[in-house]
């Protein structure tokens, strides 16, 4: 049997991951049937200590975070009975709401990138996406968008962070970019743009 395709979406908060994936999700489970979504962090025992983390509710040191985070992806990847590597090998697609490339961006500081790149192999050792879809959206307009559709904020979303995610993502892609599939994604292109230009990418990668 023909493994599925793993698709990740990376991007600042309110670039539009959740959106797109979801639409893409719909699009991929009508064409091939059988498609699975999911994210990071996930909705693991892991993933909700983290959510309890971003939203203040526990008080953690940073490098903590970062730790947990790779913590919660390695569950994300091989958990025997939930893992991507388990629906991947019964040949459904997997798409995810984020990956390792959102913590080469939020954990520096106070993690270095090297440190994050080195303690991720044993992550990319087990599983690296298929494709890479970076939606690339100014602070600006992402912070716009956040006022709009969030009731509450976590530790992240200030200008200040997310100014300084932007230019660790575009570290981070400069560094590693090449190991994997990455394609740069206009977040300022309407909803139907990105769409667009998602299901064709995609098109080049699924049979
Ligand atoms: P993320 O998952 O990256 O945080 P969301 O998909 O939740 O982002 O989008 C954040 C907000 O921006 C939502 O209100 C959503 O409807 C809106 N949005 C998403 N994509 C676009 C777009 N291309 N243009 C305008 N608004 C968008
Ligand atoms: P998410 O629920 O995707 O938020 P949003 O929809 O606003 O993009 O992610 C929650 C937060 O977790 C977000 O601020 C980014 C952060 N995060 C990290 O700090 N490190 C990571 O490795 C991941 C996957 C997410």
């Amino acid at each position: 049997m023909k493994k599925g395709k793993f698709i990740v979406f990376e991007g600042i908060d309110g670039s539009g991951k959740s959106t797109i994936s979801k639409l893409v999700f719909r699009k991929l489970n009508d064409d091939y049937g059988n498609t699975h979504l999911t994210f990071e962090p996930t909705d693991g025992p892991i993933g909700s200590l983290i959510r309890n983390i971003l939203n203040k509710r526990i008080i953690a040191d940073e490098k903590t975070l970062g730790t947990l985070f790779l913590a919660d992806r390695l569950d994300h990847i091989g958990n025997p009975v939930s893992g991507i590597l388990t629906y991947l090998e019964k040949g459904i697609h997997v798409i995810s709401d984020r990956f390792y490339y959102s913590s080469y961006a939020y954990h520096v500081p106070p993690l270095s990138l090297d440190w994050l790149i080195n303690a991720h192999t044993v992550c990319t050792e087990m599983l690296r996406p298929d494709i890479v879809f970076y939606i690339d959206l100014p602070v600006e307009e992402s912070l716009k968008r956040l006022k709009k559709s969030r009731q509450f904020r976590d530790i992240f979303e200030t200008r200040e962070k997310l100014e300084q995610v932007t230019l660790n993502y575009k570290e981070a892609l400069k560094r590693e970019g090449k190991k994997d599939n990455v394609v740069i994604i206009d977040g300022l292109a309407t909803v139907e743009e990105i769409f667009k230009k998602v299901t064709e990418k995609l098109s080049t990668i699924i049979e």
